[in-house]
C-alpha cells in the first residue's frame, strides 16, 4: 500500500543543514495500523508528511499503490492527496466555521454538490458521535470533541489512508482511549490504512499492528508490535517500553544467582497468558518460586504476560522446569 524507499530529507536554514530523515525504508500493508514512535526531533512529523508529500523528500521514492507519487503531475497529486486524510495534535480546525462546515470543508473545496455533502456530513456526524454538536463552533468543544471533528473531516472524501500526527498528545488519558478506540473502529469498519506517529508506547501498544522506532532520522527497529514490544533490540525501544513498566530494581534484589536459585523472565503470548502452565509444571518438578515482577496486559487484541521469578530448588529440577516451560512455547530467559 505505502512504501518509502531510501528517503532522505535535508533542511537548510541559513548556512546550517539538518538531516531530518536519513535513508528511511518502510513498507506499510493495506489495512494495517502502523505506528512510528520516536523522541522529539527524531523526524516523525517529517516522515509522516512525506507520505502525502506535504514535505518533499530530498531523495528517495514514495510509492503508494505501486505508483511513485513524487513523479505525479500537480493535478494527479492533488487527486491522490484527496484520498489521504490527516489529523493533527492541535486539530487545525477553522475557528469561524461550525462543526458541520468544518467536516464539509474538503468536500466544498472539491466542488461536491451540496445535497451529497449533507448526506456525507450526516453519516460522519453519526460515526464520530457529534450529531448534537453539529452547529457548535470549535471553541465550544472539548479537546476530544475537536479531534472527532478532525477525524470526521479527514474521512469526508472517503480516503484509503489516514495519517495521524500525535493525534492524542493533547488529550487526557480517558479521552485518548476513546479517540484510539474510534480510530481502531474506523480501521476495522472501512479497512483504512492508518499511519500514526507518537512518542508514547502506550498508543502503540493499544492499537498498532506494526511499529517502527525512529531515532535521529533513521529507523532503528521495526516489526510486529508483539515482537518489538516483547523482544526489543534497540536501546531506544527499550527506553520507550520502560516508561510503561516499573523496571525491576535488580540492584536491590537480595539474592545470589546459584545452582539452587535462578532468576528467569517468562513471557506468555496469546491465550497461554491465562493458562495455569507454570503451576502445573512446578507441581511436577517440585521447584518453588518467588515473583519479582509481573505484568499481564494486551498488545492491541493479543493478551500477554511477563513474569520475573526466582526458581528455588535442585539444579536439575530447575533445569527441567525451564525445559518444560519451553516445550509449552513460552519464552524463557535466564537472567
Ligand atoms: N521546516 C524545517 N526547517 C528546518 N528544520 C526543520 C524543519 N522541520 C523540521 N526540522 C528539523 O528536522 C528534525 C526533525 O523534525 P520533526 O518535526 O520531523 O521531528 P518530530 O519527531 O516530529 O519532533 P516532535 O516530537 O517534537 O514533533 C528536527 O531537528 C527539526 O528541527
Ligand atoms: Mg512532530
Amino acid at each position: 500500500m505505502i512504501e518509502l524507499r531510501n528517503i532522505t530529507k535535508h533542511y537548510t536554514s541559513g548556512n546550517k543543514q539538518t538531516t531530518a530523515l536519513n535513508g528511511i525504508n518502510l513498507h506499510i500493508a493495506k489495512g494495517e495500523i502502523y505506528g512510528i514512535i520516536g523522541h522529539s526531533g527524531a523526524g516523525k512529523s517529517t516522515l509522516l508528511r512525506t507520505i502525502n508529500l506535504l514535505e518533499r523528500p530530498s531523495s528517495g521514492q514514495v510509492i503508494i499503490q505501486d505508483r511513485d507519487i513524487t513523479q505525479l503531475s500537480h493535478n494527479s497529486l492533488q487527486q491522490r492527496r484527496r484520498k489521504i486524510g490527516m489529523i493533527f495534535q492541535h486539530f487545525n480546525l477553522l475557528s469561524s466555521a461550525t462543526v458541520e462546515s468544518n467536516i464539509a470543508f474538503p468536500l466544498t473545496l472539491a466542488g461536491v454538490p451540496k445535497s451529497q455533502i449533507q448526506t456525507r456530513v450526516n453519516e460522519l456526524l453519526d460515526l464520530v458521535g457529534l450529531q448534537e454538536h453539529r452547529s457548535k463552533y470549535p471553541s465550544q468543544l472539548s479537546g476530544g470533541q475537536k479531534q472527532r471533528v478532525g477525524i470526521a473531516r479527514a474521512l469526508s472524501a472517503d480516503p484509503d489512508i489516514l495519517l495521524c500526527d500525535e493525534a492524542t498528545s493533547a488529550l487526557d488519558p480517558l479521552t485518548t482511549k476513546s479517540i484510539l478506540d474510534l480510530l481502531a473502529e474506523i480501521n476495522k469498519k472501512f479497512g483504512i490504512t492508518i499511519v500514526l506517529i507518537t512518542h508514547e508506547m502506550h498508543v502503540i501498544r493499544t492499537i498498532c499492528d506494526k511499529v517502527a522506532v525512529i531515532h535521529d532520522g533513521q529507523i532503528v527497529e521495526q516489526g510486529l508490535v508483539t515482537e518489538v514490544f516483547l523482544k526489543p533490540k534497540h536501546q531506544v525501544t527499550q527506553e520507550f517500553i520502560d516508561e510503561l513498566t516499573d523496571p525491576v530494581e535488580w540492584n536491590n534484589l537480595k539474592f545470589e544467582q546459584s545452582t539452587s536459585q535462578q532468576l528467569v523472565k517468562i513471557t506468555f503470548l496469546g491465550e497461554q497468558t491465562y493458562l495455569p502452565l507454570l503451576s502445573e509444571i512446578i507441581s511436577k518438578t517440585g521447584v518453588t518460586f518467588s515473583i519479582m515482577q509481573g505484568t499481564i496486559s494486551r498488545l492491541k487484541d493479543t493478551p500477554y504476560g511477563v513474569l520475573h521469578v526466582i526458581f528455588h530448588g535442585e539444579q536439575a529440577a530447575i533445569a527441567e522446569t525451564i525445559q518444560q516451560l519451553k516445550t509449552k512455547d513460552l519464552d524463557v530467559e535466564v537472567i
